[in-house]
């Protein structure tokens, strides 16, 4: 599992992680929510440590790695796939060879597997016959769908998702649901991280939610907990109230 203890991270001068304390259970699908701005993408970003955090550990199987650096981060992260926010495609690589990069890169598979496995993903995905458009050609969700095609090409044992449905029809949404719940059940213990606005999605697949709030944890618990929770932070955040004690500016 991975366990995150008193996480703090600033930047200029604006602490935005003050002191974040979570464990994510292996095997399950464990959602972050918050207020926009509220650090959930840095959150995640320590995981796979693109940011190094000013203080607190992360143990990721009981090794802590925010102090790791060369090989021995390679190998941690290779077991951990993210999916950006924004797609983070490579724009001068045409859609498949953005999937087939990881598995080229990283890799001695046969070339021609690999592009048969991308062209597999491509296809659960609805994007069958887009494998030689470039990112500009293509839409904001296809690229979307494509940066979730890249990490799922590893089978990785820690997925993270951030806002990996934002601005998909239902029916891909749909599709994409059913691609995380496949890799859970697939040869592979795999552990998902979401971070989603959507709360239908956040109460429908995962296991355990966690509420990320002025730099802190303030909740953490089942989908159910959480509807039933009496702090009224998290009530007005599921329901989108305007009134509460989230403030706006
Ligand atoms: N590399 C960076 N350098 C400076 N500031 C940063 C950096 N990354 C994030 N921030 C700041 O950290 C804060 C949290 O950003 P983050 O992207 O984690 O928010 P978020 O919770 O993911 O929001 P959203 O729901 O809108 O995606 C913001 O104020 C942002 O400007
Ligand atoms: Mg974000």
């Amino acid at each position: 599992m991975i366990r995150i203890v008193d996480l703090r991270k600033s930047f200029n001068g604006f602490e935005v992680l003050k002191g974040v304390s979570l464990e994510i259970p292996r095997g399950k699908t464990t959602a972050i929510i918050g207020q926009s701005g509220g650090g959930k993408s840095v959150l995640l970003k320590h995981l796979v440590g693109l940011i190094r955090p000013d203080s607190g550990e992360i143990y990721v199987d009981d090794v802590e790695i925010t102090k790791l650096r060369g090989k021995e981060l390679d190998k941690i992260k290779r077991k951990f796939g993210m999916v950006f926010q924004g797609a983070a495609l490579f724009d001068s690589l045409t859609v498949l060879e953005n999937v087939t990069f990881p598995l080229m890169e990283l890799t001695d598979m046969d070339e021609g597997e690999i592009r048969k496995q991308a062209m597999g993903l491509l296809r659960e995905i609805g994007l069958a016959g887009m494998g030689e458009k470039y990112p500009d050609e293509i839409s904001g969700g296809m690229k979307k769908r494509v940066g979730l095609a890249r990490a799922l090409i590893m089978r990785p044992e820690f997925m993270l998702f951030d806002e990996p449905t934002t601005g998909l029809d239902p029916v891909v949404e749909n599709a994409i649901h059913q691609l995380m719940k496949e890799c859970m059940g697939g040869m592979v213990e795999c552990t998902d991280i979401l971070v989603s606005h959507n709360i239908g999605e956040v109460l429908k697949i995962s296991d355990w939610v966690a509420m990320l709030h002025e730099g802190v944890i303030i909740e953490s618990s089942t989908p159910e907990g959480l509807v039933k929770s009496p702090n009224p932070v998290v009530q007005q955040f599921i329901y989108g109230s305007t009134e509460g004690p989230i403030q706006l500016f």
